[in-house]
Order: structure tokens, then C-alpha cells, then sequence
């Protein structure tokens, strides 16, 4: 089979300092509203048990309050490594030419989250005695080594439907003569994938705390336009554009359809992982965007029947983070969006 398997596509995302670096720069005060809504509902209900869905480079998760706490900690992303190396990169603060580790800290047993720690703690550098600096403009530590906390899990938060799907693409491309009969292929092969599901490594009811940060915002983007891409390579650019008004209604139908089935996947893994007497899962998704130049604002395609799906399975908690404080608007360079930030209590758990 010819064309780029969806493991190399994957796993080919950009994972390096400059990435991260522009990452943090970009997002952190995009995601500062899911970061302290997270840090809230923690402060508020103290969870000892939390996986972090869609964790990718941490910006919105107040991952140092979790580990001083004592908790245990999952961290889940599908770009290999991209979590691994967030947390790495997000150890050390500089400021005025002073280092300081966040987890060489008074609170915590640093030996449980990096294997090269070494006493003493030095201040007012607060670094341990390993400490090694890296040379980039943005500060890390060399001598980091992988502790025992916080654990780091590749997978697929869709039940496992995002990949399984694509994993067939190249499949179905070769099976192909044109453009119309992959993308019809496509759409049978989503349908198969409605209820298939490849679990997260995590056991039944085992959570405290859920994160899903603007994990669900993705599932439009991703497998389709890895689809999109093979679609391209088998049939070519200029023959998919003469086709463009006969192939866009129904490219526009399996875009929705993979939507559907990655949503429907994803509450299903939140519901079956939280713990149903007292967990809680904290869930942000874009629900408004605007474009630029202009004021008026529209749903995002697929959002409201994704709240349906929550409330089938959850109920909606407004006390810790209040109406007021639940669509936030923010300037995402583009346009403007507003998401919407929930905290939800599985059903079985209500009184
Ligand atoms: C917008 S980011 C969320 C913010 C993230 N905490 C951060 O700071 O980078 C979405 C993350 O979800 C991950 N993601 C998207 N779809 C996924 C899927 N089906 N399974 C696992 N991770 C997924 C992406 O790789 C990305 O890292």
C-alpha cells in the first residue's frame, strides 16, 4: 500500500524546544481561563486520582499543584512523547537570571517525579544539585530523568476511534478509482467505527478528576484532514479542485460523521474512566468563533449535540465555576472565540 501510514503522520508532529517555546508563547494566554478553572475545581474538591485527556504541552493544566498534592497523575496524548517532553521543558522557571525547579520544593519528594534529583536543594536558586541548564533562550534542565510521577500514556481518547478509522485510509485508497467512491469507502468506514471501541489504558471508574481541555475542538481537524492529505496523494490536487462541487457535500458529510463518532467515543471514555460516586470531569470546548473584520459570531459545527451527549451522561455543576465565568472570549489571532468551560458530575453520582 502506497502513501504516508497514519502512525508516520502522527508521529511526525513537531516535538522540540522551539515548538514548545512558540506553543507556550501562543497558548498559554489563550488557555488561561481552562488553566484556572482546572486549578479552581482542584482547589475546591482536592482529587487524588486525575488523568489528563488530550494533555499535549500542558499549557492549561496546573500539573505542579497536582504532584505537590500527592496526587497520582495520567497525563494522555496521542503525539508520541509530546506530554514527556512538556513536562521536562516546564520544570524550571527562570527569572532575573535566577533558576528555580518546581518540583524541588518543600511540599513533595522530588525523587518521585525525576530520577536525577539530588540533594541539597540550593538556594535562593531552589535547583538541586544536578541541575544542569540548558543553553536555549527559554530555560531546562539537562540532567532531568523520568521519575515514577506523573505517568504518560500514548493513546487515542476517542475509544480509539480516530485512529482505527484512519488506520484503514490507505486501505480504502487503494480500493479506490476515484475521488467520489474513497470518500462514499470513507463514510461506510466511519459508520463501522460508530461502535467499535479501543479503550484507554485506565481502568473503570478510576478517576477523581478528569481533564478534557479543548481536546474535543480537535476532533474536526483530525483524522479528516490526514484523509484530506491521502486523498490528494492518490488522486492529485488538480483533479480533487476540477471535482471540488461534486466531492464538497459529501466530504462535508464525513468530516461531520468522523466528528460524531470521536465525540460520541470520548464522553463514552469519560464516563466509563471517572468515578461514579464522586468524580468529576472538567470539559472546555470552542462553541462560538468569529472570523475576522467581522463582529457576528457562529456555532461550531457539532458542538450542541456534543452537550447533548454529556448531559445524557453527566449533570452540570455550576457552583464552582459559576454561569458568569463559563463562556470566555478570546482573541485566537484569527478571529475571536468563546468556549465554554463545564464541570460535570456522572449521573450515577448525583443525589
Ligand atoms: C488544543 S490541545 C489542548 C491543550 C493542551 N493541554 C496543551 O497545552 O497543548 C489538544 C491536544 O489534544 C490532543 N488530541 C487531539 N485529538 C486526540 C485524540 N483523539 N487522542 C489523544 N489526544 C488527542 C492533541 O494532540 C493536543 O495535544
Amino acid at each position: 500500500m502506497e502513501g504516508t501510514k497514519w502512525a508516520d503522520y502522527i508521529g511526525s508532529a513537531p516535538v522540540n524546544i522551539e515548538t514548545f517555546t512558540q506553543h507556550r508563547r501562543e497558548w498559554s494566554p489563550v488557555f488561561e481561563n481552562q488553566r484556572s478553572a482546572i486549578g479552581q475545581i482542584f482547589a475546591a474538591h482536592q482529587p487524588k486520582r486525575i488523568a489528563c485527556l488530550g494533555a499535549g504541552y500542558l499549557s492549561d493544566i496546573p500539573i505542579f499543584d497536582f504532584l505537590r498534592a500527592g496526587c497520582q497523575v495520567h497525563l494522555v496524548d496521542w503525539i508520541p512523547g509530546v506530554s514527556r517532553q512538556g513536562f521536562k521543558w516546564s520544570l524550571i522557571r527562570s527569572q532575573g537570571g535566577q533558576y528555580s525547579c518546581q518540583i524541588c520544593h518543600e511540599d513533595c519528594d522530588p525523587t518521585r517525579f525525576c530520577a536525577a534529583f539530588r540533594e541539597p536543594v540550593k538556594l535562593p536558586h531552589r535547583v538541586c544539585d544536578n541541575f544542569a541548564p540548558s543553553n536555549d533562550e527559554f530555560a531546562w534542565c539537562e540532567a532531568y530523568r523520568q521519575g515514577e510521577e506523573p505517568g504518560f500514556l500514548e493513546a487515542d481518547v476517542t475509544a480509539g476511534r480516530a485512529t482505527g478509522f484512519a488506520e484503514r485510509i490507505l486501505r480504502l485508497m487503494a480500493a479506490s478509482n476515484s475521488p467520489q467512491q474513497a470518500i462514499r469507502k470513507a463514510i461506510t468506514e466511519c459508520r463501522k467505527w460508530s461502535t467499535i471501541s479501543h479503550p484507554i489504558d485506565l481502568k473503570d471508574d478510576s478517576m477523581d478528576f478528569i481533564t478534557s481541555s479543548m481536546v474535543a475542538s480537535q476532533f474536526d481537524h483530525e483524522p479528516y484532514a490526514y484523509f484530506v492529505s491521502r486523498l490528494a496523494e492518490k488522486f492529485g490536487e488538480e483533479n480533487i479542485q476540477a471535482k471540488r462541487e461534486r466531492l464538497e457535500p459529501i466530504g462535508e458529510k464525513l468530516r461531520s460523521d468522523l466528528f460524531q463518532i470521536q465525540i460520541a467515543g470520548h464522553v463514552d471514555e469519560l464516563y466509563r474512566v471517572v468515578n461514579k460516586t464522586d468524580g468529576l470531569v472538567y470539559f472546555s470546548v470552542e462553541i462560538f468563533r468569529s472570523v475576522p473584520e467581522r463582529t457576528d459570531f457562529f456555532i461550531v459545527h457539532g458542538v450542541p449535540r456534543l452537550i447533548e451527549l454529556l448531559s445524557e451522561k453527566f449533570f452540570f455543576d455550576f457552583q464552582t465555576i459559576p454561569p458568569d465565568r463559563t463562556l470566555v472570549q478570546t482573541d485566537v489571532g484569527d478571529g475571536e472565540s468563546v468556549t465554554i468551560s463545564l464541570l460535570l458530575k456522572p449521573r450515577s453520582a448525583s443525589k
